[in-house]
């Protein structure tokens, strides 16, 4: 038999989920995507996550998973959630992973949404078999971060959350939102992103910088070519499953410890 888990991915659009096969990282099922409710308040947020997870279990009836996991774009310390950058204020202090546990009616681990994508690159990706400090970002509507040192994650880094450049918030400037708002042009947006992966590599001096999110679609031929780095830096293997992908496989591993 093989070992299966269950991934979900809240997002700030949708919320999707999958089994996935937590030895080779891959989906088993179709992914199930519901739209994340407005106002995106606990209650709401949990019943649509039990709704998902409903329909996950009953796409393969057949398979029994070893865990479930769920990222969520915030702080998660020991499964309550401590700030909302792009979510609902009501999160901040809400016993969560309690919440959405209870709402599912079976244990659930609760991830950041950055560390998840990190920990599948880690285990399934670019990273794969990197020791030493391994860097991810995730760009999109803010900046999540992921550190892992020789496979293990240091959570809740919120590297985005640095204050950079007379910004409060480095996500402000170099998010892919920064990118659209202002309309910036690659080359101009790659600068900023230069400037602070630069920035980066002075404080943590990683093996490897990990750039995920809907951006990394164009890390070939728009980030890659305007980056001057000593630090390699790479495109994410894992774009859209990375959550769903990371977060199974880490609820995986926490089960069997
Ligand atoms: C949040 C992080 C999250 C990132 C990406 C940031 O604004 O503070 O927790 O990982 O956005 O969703």
């Amino acid at each position: 038999m093989r070992d299966v888990a269950i991934g979900i991915d809240i997002g700030g659009s949708g919320i999707k989920a999958a089994f996935v096969d937590v030895a080779s990282g891959e989906l088993m099922t179709e992914r199930v995507r519901l739209a994340t409710p407005h106002p995106a308040t606990p209650a709401a947020v949990a019943a649509t996550v039990a709704e998902v997870y409903a329909q996950v279990r009953s796409s393969a009836p057949e398979l029994a998973p070893v865990a479930v996991g769920a990222t969520f774009p915030a702080v998660v310390r020991s499964g309550v959630t401590l700030s909302a950058a792009n979510v609902d204020a009501a999160w901040i202090g809400d016993r969560a992973e309690e919440r959405f546990s209870e709402a599912l009616g079976t244990p659930l681990s609760l991830l950041n949404d950055a560390d998840a994508a990190g920990m599948a690159e880690i285990g399934f990706g670019v990273a794969r078999d990197v020791r030493g400090v391994v860097l991810v970002l995730t760009l999109g509507t803010g900046i999540g971060s992921a550190l892992v040192v020789d496979g293990t994650l240091v959570p809740n880094t919120e590297l985005g959350h640095l204050s950079f450049r007379g910004h409060d918030s480095v996500e402000d400037w170099v998010s892919d939102r920064a990118r659209r708002a202002e309309g910036l042009s690659w080359k101009r947006w790659g600068k900023r992103l230069e400037a602070y992966l630069k920035h980066l590599t002075v404080l943590f001096s990683p093996e490897l910088i990990v750039l995920g999110g809907g951006v990394s679609r164009r890390f070939e031929d728009k980030i890659a070519p305007r980056l001057e780095l000593r630090t390699p830096v790479t495109a994410a293997a894992l774009r859209n499953e990375a959550g769903i992908v990371g977060v199974a496989w880490h609820a995986s591993r926490t089960a069997r410890t």
